[in-house]
């Protein structure tokens, strides 16, 4: 090795040894007689010292380093003179007296300072994404990545798990999202799919009987990127035979609670996990994957909002919407440009409106509200006595400000559910460092697709319904819960699940209910239908977004940052310039011809 010891292993114990390191130049200070280099490794940073009355050779080629040169050093580690010590760093009480000094590297002026925590062009970063990585917040977030997959991987081997990888060219099968297509050399015409998740392949590795199954999956699905999404990601994905929803739930809660207690001590989770149903959570926080880490519930309304003589509120009730409300704790006293400000927000989210009534100005009791007190738009339609009816459902106190939404019943829950968010943050009512785990059950099997007027899967179509509800299937398919679950963390859905089924016949019926015709479910799924004829277990399973997660405990912004090299927001790779033309023999080895005015859009 060019090195005996990493940087930042190097402290008291160590004065009077001789150590030899090799790093890059993190800072260089030239005080003349002395130059002093913070030499960074991935470990961190130690200061070392060229003195020419050590070493004057060393010292010559101090002078010659620049930011990020690649250098060797030898020498011995001494304490730093009294009053030179600095406490901010784990190696402060230290430096290496360099005695020897090698150049291994030079390097150009990079585009951007490494050393300092400054906003960049995320684009610059993607593009010099290896000089990204060696900015200290970035390498803490691929170091963690590395601990929470290493946890996942330990945990489950204890547990028996078998790690199976599965095929990356597989055949396009509907599972929600738009598949990445890769063309068929050997068979014209025909095309592999990247898949979307190894769904059908965990699935298959139960009917084998290999009963436990775990893989840190590469998935793949074509949809625009977000904060949280990328077009290619990772899942802990899990599957298990002989199981019921309570197993895979206690599985993830042992997981992710024993990770966060090893890696992550200084954040404070919940235990047990929560759990509430999919209907309560759209109603409560008009989300399924609500933030948990405060209050501000969503209350309906809609009843006492009918008895005033506030015309919006009539109307939507006759026609059958709805009035929710969410109360801004001490916000009566906000103004008129606040005010304003909160309904523009709230039409962001696709409200005609928002509501507001001000209780007063300041804490008290509400018993001692007047209606002098009140302030809104409305007030000249609504009592005193529905004022505080209307407080007294949603919970507010004098002081309060209460944020109201009328209209159908799914755009109020939407708008208010954005809006306790934005408030959450506006009052910083969210703990940073606080974790929120909860488990949302009961969801819906299937989903009325409006646009092309068929069911599909609320989840996948490999979901099992409810026992109780498999007689609904055939009659009331909208009142059918199935077997699926998520885990959802600060506002973020972490990860899916359900128990499958396992029956040919049950499966059929369900991609029946779908409108695909038997032809069809023979040519997508003829291979797991035929499966399901030999014996097939009961089994469930479910995946969890690794880099979604990594973000989350890094409280970082989006999933790039925990991801090596991923593709930018347009799902391009600005190291690589990918995609990327390619020769004409490939295409035409691919029996492709391309549209010449595709090709001339995608350059402009
Ligand atoms: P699902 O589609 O819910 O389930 O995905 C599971 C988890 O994967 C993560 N995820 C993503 N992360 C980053 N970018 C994306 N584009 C992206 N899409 C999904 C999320 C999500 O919760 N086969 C089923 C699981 C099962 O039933 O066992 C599946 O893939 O964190």
């Amino acid at each position: 090795m060019l090195k005996t010891i990493n940087c930042a292993e190097l402290n008291k114990k160590d004065i009077g040894k001789t150590v030899k390191l090799a790093g890059w130049v993190d800072r260089r200070r030239d005080h003349g007689q002395l130059i002093f280099i913070d030499l960074r490794d991935r470990s961190g940073v130690i200061q070392v010292v060229f003195n020419p009355e050590t070493s004057k050779t060393a010292h010559e080629i101090a002078s010659q380093l620049r930011s990020e040169f690649v250098v060797q050093i030898s020498g011995a580690v001494s304490a730093r003179p009294g009053g030179t010590e600095n406490p901010k760093m784990p190696t402060g009480d230290v430096e290496v007296v360099v005695e020897n000094a090698v150049i291994l590297n030079t390097s150009k002026t990079p585009p951007f300072y490494i050393n300092e925590d400054i906003d960049v062009n995320e684009n610059v970063r993607l593009k010099y994404r290896y000089l990204d990585l060696r900015r200290d917040r970035m390498k803490a977030n691929i170091m963690m990545r590395h601990e929470v997959v290493r946890y996942m991987r330990e945990f489950l081997y204890a547990k028996d798990f078998l790690d199976i990888e599965t095929p990356i060219l597989m055949k396009s099968t509907p599972e929600g999202a738009r598949d990445y297509l890769v063309p068929s050399r050997l068979y014209p015409g025909k095309f592999y799919a990247l898949p979307q998740s190894p769904q059908q392949f965990k699935q298959l590795l139960m009917v084998a009987g290999l009963e436990k199954y775990f893989q840190i999956a590469k998935c793949f699905r074509d949809e625009d990127s977000r904060k949280d999404r990328q077009p290619e990601f990772t899942q802990l994905d899990i599957e298990m035979s002989f199981v019921e929803e309570e197993d895979i739930l206690n599985l993830l809660e042992e997981l992710f609670s024993g990770m966060m207690a090893k890696l992550k001590p200084e954040l404070k989770i919940n235990k047990p996990f929560l759990r509430l149903s999919y209907a309560d959570a759209m109603e409560k926080y008009g989300s399924d994957k609500p933030d948990l880490r405060f209050g501000l519930e969503i209350g309906d309304i809609s009843d006492i909002a009918a008895t005033t003589e506030f015309g919006v509120f009539k109307n939507v009730v006759t026609a059958g919407g709805k009035v929710k409300g969410i109360v801004a704790p001490g916000c009566a006293g906000y103004g008129r440009g606040q005010l304003d400000e909160l309904n523009a927000v709230a039409q962001g989210f696709g409200a005609q409106g928002l509501l507001t009534i001000s209780l007063g100005n300041g804490p008290g009791d509400l018993s001692e509200l007047t209606m002098e007190m009140v302030k809104s738009r409305a007030s000249k339609f609504i009592t005193l006595d529905q004022v505080k009816a209307l407080a007294g459902r949603l919970g507010a106190k004098m002081g309060d400000l209460l944020m109201i939404v009328a209209g159908k019943s799914e755009m109020t829950i939407a708008v208010l559910g954005e809006m306790r968010k934005e408030m959450a943050r506006r009052l910083n009512l969210i703990n940073e460092t606080e974790l929120k785990f909860a488990f949302i059950v009961d969801f819906p099997l299937l989903n009325w697709n409006q646009e092309e007027k068929r069911w599909e899967a609320m989840h996948h179509p490999f979901t099992q319904a409810k026992e109780i509800d498999m007689p609904l299937l055939d009659t009331a398919p909208e009142k059918v819960h199935g077997r699926h679950y998520d885990l959802v963390c600060n506002g973020f859905e972490l990860g899916g699940g359900s128990i499958r089924i396992h029956n040919a016949d049950l499966q059929r019926k369900i991609f029946r209910i779908f409108g695909h015709s038997e032809e069809k479910i023979n040519h997508l799924f003829g291979h797991l239908l035929e499966a399901f004829e030999y014996g097939a277990p009961p089994h469930g399973g479910v995946a969890v977004g690794i880099d979604r997660f990594v973000m989350i405990i890094q409280g970082g912004e989006t999933i790039r940052d925990v991801i090596a090299f991923p593709k930018n927001q347009s799902a391009y790779d600005m190291m690589f310039d990918a995609p990327a033309d390619v020769s004409e023999k490939q295409i035409d080895e691919l029996h492709i011809k391309l549209k010449m005015e595709d090709m001339e859009n995608s350059k402009s």
